[in-house]
């Protein structure tokens, strides 16, 4: 990428599609994206490629889309993992403070100190060999034992205290997604948790009074949970808009494409908004013409399936017991948040504000419900542009086998 600006991609692997953005940042906290690419996702199983070939080109794919639609050609990309592997843990570490040379009575607290103590306490998290640490999230610091610091450095303290969350993943699910882009000859340039990346699309409000993100894609439905401005627990549920697809297919006797047809055209999860006379077109399988069929008898496959999804995520939040710590409510993005009925529905059941979770501030982006899908690939991008702005036209190393293979997609175009 030798564009001579912040220009940062992003990929989105999920088990429906594949999603590449191109973003370059424009202010300070501020992005817009220059050009998206997606494919259908094959080969993908609890976030696991199941079948490395068509994962490749389906990567190769949405990347090739997303560089016509910028004009850049991308190098490095910032890689999302989400899926029902994720595991969370705390651990609490300290760090006696080095004394001050100058002063012997005193010890200054400095970025090497915060550093050592945040590594101490990824060294004495006992995380199992076959899994990695994706992030470690330092959620309250105590100096001599005073609680509530947010941030130490530049303070006088003997003992620095830390205590922190990490979010691991297992290794051969980051490598097996790492090994599907770098056989398209683009280089992983860092691995984030999805969800915390769409949370930069969440307020320092919503942070800080408490906030559930929920991300509801095909397969699962991720959740992150902030409070006090920290991420206090963050989880995947193994179901998503996929199963209630395939509920409706079973229902309604109808093929794949016609159940997901209908699904979004017609779906609601939530009976109360739907009349009783309303009634819609469908092709069952094996019939030669469309038949009428109720939307209430479609509300009856779908919400019960929808109400489990909840019920899933309720019980993460009763494992995390920080149900009483959502006072911003709930944010709903992905896919299934289009579903009609889902606001509703969550509202009622946890009595708390709903709102959908739209990549908000972003230019070259509309608030429009077919965005919902894209928030978790555009908050790669920020996230990528906010902590890593490295590619000022830097271009990467490009091993002789990526060449082939950069060869091999140009000339397949
Ligand atoms: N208008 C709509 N109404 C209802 N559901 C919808 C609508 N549009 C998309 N969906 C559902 O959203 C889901 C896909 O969401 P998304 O693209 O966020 O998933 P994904 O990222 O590919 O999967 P995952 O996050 O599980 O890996 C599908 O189950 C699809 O049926
Ligand atoms: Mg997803």
């Amino acid at each position: 990428m030798t564009t001579g600006r912040a220009v940062q991609s992003a990929l989105d692997i999920g088990h429906g599609t594949v999603r590449v953005i191109i973003a370059e940042r424009v202010e300070e906290d501020r992005i817009r994206v220059l050009g998206a690419g997606a494919a259908a996702s094959k080969g993908l199983s609890r976030g696991i490629p199941t079948n490395i070939k068509p994962m490749i080109l389906a990567v190769e794919e949405a990347i090739s889309a997303a560089e016509e639609a910028a004009g850049i050609e991308v190098d490095d990309i910032h890689l999302g993992v989400s899926g029902a592997e994720l595991a969370c843990a705390e651990t609490e570490s300290h760090l006696l403070v080095t004394r001050n040379p100058q002063d012997p009575r005193s010890s200054l607290i400095q970025t090497t100190h915060l550093r050592q103590v945040l590594e101490q306490a990824e060294a004495s998290q006992t995380v199992q060999i076959e899994r990695q640490i994706l992030h470690c999230l330092p959620q309250e610091f105590l100096v001599d034992g005073a609680e509530g610091v947010q941030n130490p450095v530049g303070l006088h303290g003997m003992r620095l205290d830390c205590r922190t969350h990490f979010l691991s993943v297992p290794v051969n699910t980051v490598e097996n997604l790492k090994r599907c882009v770098q056989r398209t000859a683009v280089n992983v340039g860092s691995v984030t948790l999805t969800s915390l990346a769409s949370s930069c699309f969440l307020s320092a409000d919503e942070k800080e009074l408490g906030v559930l993100l929920l991300d509801v894609g095909a397969a699962s439905t991720d959740l992150i949970l902030h409070a006090d401005g920290k991420v206090c627990h963050a989880a995947s549920v193994p179901m998503g808009g996929a199963a209630i697809t395939s509920d409706i297919t079973r229902a309604f006797r109808t093929p794949a494409s016609e159940a997901e047809r209908i699904k979004r055209s017609y779906g609601c999860c939530d009976h109360r908004l739907i009349r009783r006379d309303e009634r819609f077109d469908i092709e069952y399988a094996g019939g030669d013409a469309s038949e009428r069929a109720s939307r209430s008898q479609l509300c009856q496959v779908i919400q019960p399936r929808m109400e489990e999804i909840l019920d899933l995520v309720e019980r993460e939040l009763e494992i995390s017991n920080m149900r009483w710590m959502l006072g911003a409510g709930v944010v709903i993005t992905g896919g299934g948040a289009r579903l009609d009925g889902l606001l509703d529905l969550a509202r009622d059941r946890w009595s708390l504000p709903v709102r959908l979770g739209y990549p908000r501030g972003v230019m070259g982006v509309e608030a429009d419900p077919s965005m919902l899908e894209w928030t978790p690939a555009i908050g790669l991008a920020q996230h990528a542009l906010r902590n890593a702005p490295i590619s000022h036209g830097q271009k990467s190393k490009i091993t002789l086998w990526n060449w082939v293979n950069r060869l091999r997609r140009h000339v397949a175009l």
